[in-house]
């Protein structure tokens, strides 16, 4: 088989500059050795997140063009509409300014304190939406996915025994829906099975509790499908898509990762009353139930990039690039969950670092590693944005400290691979002198996006 190529070619360019070491050092030190303070100018490389950093074709700008900016009633909804009735079969879709706005709504007018929602892992948005108005957040991951060598073919499972169980213990009042997140970011970008999301929403009919889900990678999860699960090889990847959604009463999405726009978001449902709560809450949150917070011509955007992120074409060149990173660290012996995600690869720092202890932050040592040598810019997934204190101001670790390299879509080329590879490969050579890092200044809440650092340099 030849190499998989692109399948498109470079029309705009947009610079991107190395800057020396020095001037990476003062940088990092400026931002207090916290990647998230960084102008993103300083980074050669930047793998913060898969969200909203995607490049949009030429059919997506022109789209854009015909944007239509009124109010109400603009032609550039109804093609939102019906491009997305047509992968997901929804009756009630509304667009929103990006996903965490859709759960927001769905948390307000769907939930009550005291609520129990299980997801198979919830995103740290979605966690956060649910927490503030006094749900508790389950995470149901099935066991395959805690274990971060182990080799199986849909790590982002649902564990339905837990659910089951879950069901028994609080009662179906206490639970106003569940959730499966496809595919599953927290864990990894693992993808969910067919046959999961079938066995979760046959489980959940029998106590007739509703499924949402959060539709985030939906495209990705339906090429995971594709290739994996016995039975998909010959359905285009809009036929898996619908299937998946065929399940769902709901569903929450970003269109910043699948939707292939810089800015976006829906929420959708079958049921009228809910709708009739989302449109109130919409209106009084986001905009008119035709825009939601967006503007036409994003609207326009958006209904390209969703069936464009549904071509085989882009897909397999999307896997091709993340499989491409995997083997190259492969053959390096640098350690990252396995299998690789959809749109991630997810360091194992502590495997990485195995002389920084958890509480001086392994991942934070090797994501400014990352940046020092080579201007990479990755994100720490462990004791900082984790971790958690008790009742008596103990600080306890996360069990992971990985640093994810999120690949933004269509942006990237071979040669900045093969970089990234380099970059790697020397931070791995000169791993002993990687220091660990103190937080000099935290706040309560998402401490990892604003915490200030300071490197531990007298380790004995
Ligand atoms: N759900 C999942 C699974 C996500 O990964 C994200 C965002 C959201 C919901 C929220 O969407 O950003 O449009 O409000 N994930 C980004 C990331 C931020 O870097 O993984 P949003």
């Amino acid at each position: 088989m030849k190499t998989i190529i692109e399948p498109f070619r470079i029309k705009v360019t947009e610079p991107l500059k190395v800057i020396s070491a020095e001037e990476r050092a003062a940088a990092l030190k400026m931002a207090h050795y916290n990647v998230f303070y960084l102008n993103s100018e300083d980074c050669a490389i930047d793998l913060l997140t898969d969200s909203g950093t995607g490049a949009m074709s030429t059919k997506q700008w022109a789209a854009m063009m015909l944007g239509d900016e009124s109010y109400a009633g603009s032609p550039s909804f109804r093609r939102f509409e019906q491009t997305i009735r047509n992968i997901t079969g929804m009756k009630h879709i509304f667009p929103t300014h990006q996903g965490r706005a859709a759960e927001g709504i769905l948390a307000m007018t769907r939930t009550h304190k005291g609520d129990v929602v299980p997801n198979n892992s919830h995103f740290d948005t979605t966690r956060a939406n649910f927490e503030f108005v006094g749900v508790n957040a389950l995470d149901l991951i099935c066991d395959e996915g805690l274990d971060n060598a182990y080799v199986a073919p849909f790590k982002g499972n649902m564990n339905i025994a837990a659910l089951e169980q879950t069901i028994q213990q609080y009662g179906k009042e206490k639970i106003p829906f569940a959730m499966i997140t496809v595919t599953n970011n927290t864990s990894g970008g693992q993808p969910v099975s067919m046959q999961n999301i079938r066995e979760t929403k046959a489980l959940l009919e029998k106590h007739n509790i509703p499924l949402i889900l959060d539709a985030c990678r939906f495209a990705e999860n339906a090429y995971f499908i594709k290739e994996r699960e016995a039975g998909y090889k010959d359905k285009s990847l809009l036929e898996i898509a619908r299937e998946i959604f065929s399940y769902a009463d709901g569903a929450t999405m970003s269109l910043k990762k699948d939707g292939l726009v810089n800015i976006g978001g829906f929420l959708v449902c079958n049921d009228d009353a809910w709708a009739e709560d989302f449109q109130n809450a919409l209106i009084m949150r986001e905009g008119f139930i035709t825009y939601g917070g967006l503007a036409g011509r994003d609207l326009e955007a958006a209904a390209v990039g969703l069936m464009e992120a549904l071509e085989y074409d882009y897909q397999q060149y999307r896997h091709a690039t993340v499989e491409y990173l995997a083997h190259a660290l492969d053959a390096r012996h640098i350690p990252y969950v396995k299998p690789v995600g959809g749109h991630a690869v997810f360091l194992d720092a502590k495997a990485f670092l195995p002389h920084i202890p958890p509480l001086q932050y392994p991942g934070i040592g090797l994501a400014n590693a990352l940046y020092l040598d080579g201007g990479i810019r990755s994100v720490e997934l462990g004791s900082v944005m984790f971790g958690h204190f008790d009742a008596a101001g103990v600080e306890h670790p996360s069990p992971l400290e990985l640093v994810r390299l999120a690949i933004p879509r269509r942006v990237y080329t071979q040669s900045h691979f093969d970089y990234i590879v380099e970059v790697l490969d020397a931070v791995l050579r000169g791993r002993d002198k990687i220091t660990g890092y103190r937080i000099t200044r935290q706040p309560k809440f998402l401490r990892h996006f604003t915490c200030h650092f300071e490197p531990i340099t007298n380790i004995t």
